[in-house]
């Protein structure tokens, strides 16, 4: 699956075509099995950045021909009654995926909630058991979906990433740490660094694979990057404009970065759209999961 043009990875274009193949997929189930996938998206409080994630999951579940189902949940909501709505969407056989979108208001266990999701319907892949089957590097694993698009982005523009030295920057439970377990599963030597890594620019330049996931605005320069290689930039940040007004911007300087490597994800349009659609991946595998359907034959 070669989309992209130049150096630029377009996760745009890839995520597309993703999509286009689970709706695909999704009507073969409905069809053959007269099964729809169901995901549930719970949100509590109302942060603006979450509000907006939490509308492109439904718009885009809907899309793929999915059943989506949002529960918004007040910012002072009691942890008993969100374990009540996560109870009943364990109970739900209409429902395939649920996702708590994270993070939670800080009264509330994050750790305690997450590992209350039934594991048959984790679609983030945050359950201490599929963390512990990323870990052993086991196929069973659902992997979180941010590292699921970039991992898919690397092996389509490099086939096998066998013996290369991969940097991740960045430790987070949400990206750093299963990025760099995908990573190491697909056998590349791989250094985790982060904001206390010493001579960090002399760490990046090792590196054949750099994948950014600071949350620091274009914090990585292109004199930090080895010739040649391959950059995902998993950062979304807003700064503030010249002139006023603001713009998107990842943790790496594209405008130097894109002159070295030899593949680069922009932002936005790269590792973002990919996130997304391997939600929909996720609810799609996990539908065929619970109804004993292998769905590589959908
Ligand atoms: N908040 C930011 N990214 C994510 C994600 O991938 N999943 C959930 N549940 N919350 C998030």
């Amino acid at each position: 699956m070669s989309d992209s043009t130049g150096n630029i990875i377009s996760g745009t274009e890839f995520s597309a075509k993703l999509r286009a193949t689970i709706k695909h997929k999704v009507t073969i189930l409905k069809e053959n099995y007269s099964i729809v996938p169901g995901l549930a998206v719970v949100l509590v409080g109302d942060d603006p950045a979450s509000q907006i994630y939490v509308r492109n999951k439904g718009k885009q579940t809907l899309e793929a021909g999915m059943k989506s189902v949002e529960h918004k949940l007040a910012e002072d909501t009691k942890e008993e009654d969100l374990l009540e709505v996560i109870k009943e969407l364990n109970n739900d056989n209409t429902i395939h995926g649920i996702l708590v979108q994270l993070p939670l208001p800080a009264h509330i266990d994050e750790e305690r909630v997450i590992n209350s999701i039934s594991v048959e319907k984790d679609v983030d892949g945050f359950h201490l058991t599929n963390i512990g089957l990323l870990s052993t590097g086991s196929d069973k694993a659902v992997i979180p979906c941010t590292p699921l698009g970039s991992i898919m982005m690397l092996k389509d523009r490099l086939g096998s990433l066998s013996g290369k030295k991969a940097i991740v920057v960045g430790r987070s439970n949400i990206v750093g740490k299963p990025m760099a377990a995908l990573l190491l599963k697909e056998s590349c030597t791989v250094t985790i660094a982060h904001s206390r890594t010493k001579n960090l620019k002399e760490e990046c330049q090792k590196a054949d694979i750099l994948v950014a996931a600071v949350g620091r605005p274009e914090m990585i320069k292109g004199d930090w990057i080895k010739p040649g290689a391959v950059v995902l930039d998993v950062g979304i940040n807003r700064i503030e404009k010249e002139g006023g007004g603001t713009r998107l911007v990842g943790d790496v300087e594209f405008s130097s970065a894109s002159k070295v490597a030899s593949a680069i994800t922009p932002v936005p349009g790269g590792v973002g759209p990919m996130t997304i659609a391997c939600l929909l991946e996720n609810t799609l595998q996990q539908a065929c999961r619970i109804n004993n359907i292998e769905s590589s034959e959908l």
